[in-house]
């Protein structure tokens, strides 16, 4: 067990670390917990790429770091993860601008859309959280392999409970399309794709972890009533008497962790939650992460499907 738990903050777990010299990119870096990681980053002197689809929000999420953190050493870079188009103009830009990626942290997230398409027609929550994640990842591995520490970092959700990923029907064509069933199959193919990397890349040095971060309040809710929410609100707390929000600091700490923790150090594949490596539990309705989400031949499953949807294959 580590030393942090469910209310440790991304300040607490960089205490005393000195993150100089390392370059971070961060999806969904305008935002809730991924701002929030590039502030506790540069805090400590991480270089701190933040991407996001839109520029203005970029710009607003640069001066509240500013504001915290004047000398940060911010960068922008725009990235729609649900459009392939922007995804390689990303990738072929951040080749260009920058020498090397020590962290990758494959953070930004839709949740519980209505039925949307990418641009490439992919069911929405699969296609941002996960095929917009594995394009990227691809464009940026050379990035990550001159890097240091080549650390990936996958946001998942406790939301993987919901279900395993539907190989026969991703895009949600046959089947009823219900928001959160969507959403836990993309975050169980988060989980997926780190035991993927970890396959393919671990004995490069390169190691991936996936990340439950907890309930947080952020602009993830956007696609939610109020009333969607309370319902939400209610099911968590039944399954689970002792939830807790976290406050954002407090959600961006196991990402944090999962990206900087030393007694990581030589390992992946790993689903993380409340700073520490997460059980193995396929009845726990509040802990743990499931059999099916590290499931290897799953894994490879997915790795193919991706493939096979983007386009994309890593060399
Ligand atoms: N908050 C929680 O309780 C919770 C629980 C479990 C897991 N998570 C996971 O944690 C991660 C961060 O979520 P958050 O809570 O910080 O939510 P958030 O505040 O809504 O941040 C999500 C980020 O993802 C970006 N994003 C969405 N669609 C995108 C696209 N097509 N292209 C590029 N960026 C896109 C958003 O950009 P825009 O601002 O432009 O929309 C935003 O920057 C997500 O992966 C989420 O699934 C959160």
């Amino acid at each position: 067990m580590s030393e942090f738990g469910h209310d440790t903050t991304a300040d607490e777990v960089l205490e005393g670390k000195d993150l100089s010299g390392k370059t971070v990119f961060i999806t969904g870096g305008n935002s809730g917990l991924g701002q929030e990681t590039g502030r506790a980053m540069a805090a400590k002197g991480a270089h701190v790429i933040l991407a996001g689809r839109d520029q203005g929000k970029l710009d607003e999420a640069v001066s509240a770091i500013r504001s915290e953190v004047p000398d940060a050493n911010l960068e922008t870079i725009t990235c729609d993860l649900a459009s392939l188009d922007s995804v390689h103009a990303a990738g072929a830009e951040a080749n260009e601008r920058f020498d090397k990626i020590d962290l990758l942290i494959n953070n930004a997230g839709v949740m519980a859309c209505p039925k949307m398409h990418t641009d490439d027609g992919f069911e929405m929550q699969l296609g941002t959280n996960h095929l917009g994640h594995f394009a990227l990842t691809k464009h940026l591995m050379p990035l990550v392999e001159a890097g240091t520490d080549k650390r990936i970092v996958n946001l998942s959700s406790r939301g993987h409970h919901i279900a395993p990923v539907d190989f026969d029907d991703p895009n949600f064509e046959s089947t009823d399309y219900v928001p959160f069933l969507s959403y836990g199959r993309s975050k169980t193919a988060n989980v997926l794709f780190t035991v993927g990397l970890e396959k393919r890349f671990g004995d490069k040095g390169i190691h991936s972890y996936a990340v439950h971060p907890g309930g947080i309040q952020t602009n993830l809710g956007r696609h939610m009533s109020e009333e969607e929410s309370a319902a939400l609100v209610e099911r968590v707390t039944e399954n689970d008497p002792g939830f807790s929000w976290k406050t954002i600091p407090q959600g961006a700490a196991t990402q944090t962790w999962a990206a900087t923790a030393d007694e990581l150090e030589g390992k992946g594949g790993l689903y993380c939650e409340d700073c520490n490596v997460a059980e193995v539990d396929d009845a726990s309705p509040n802990s743990g992460v499931r059999t099916y989400a590290l499931d290897p031949v799953a894994a490879d499953k997915l790795w193919a499907m991706s493939e096979e949807m983007t386009g994309v294959t890593f060399a």
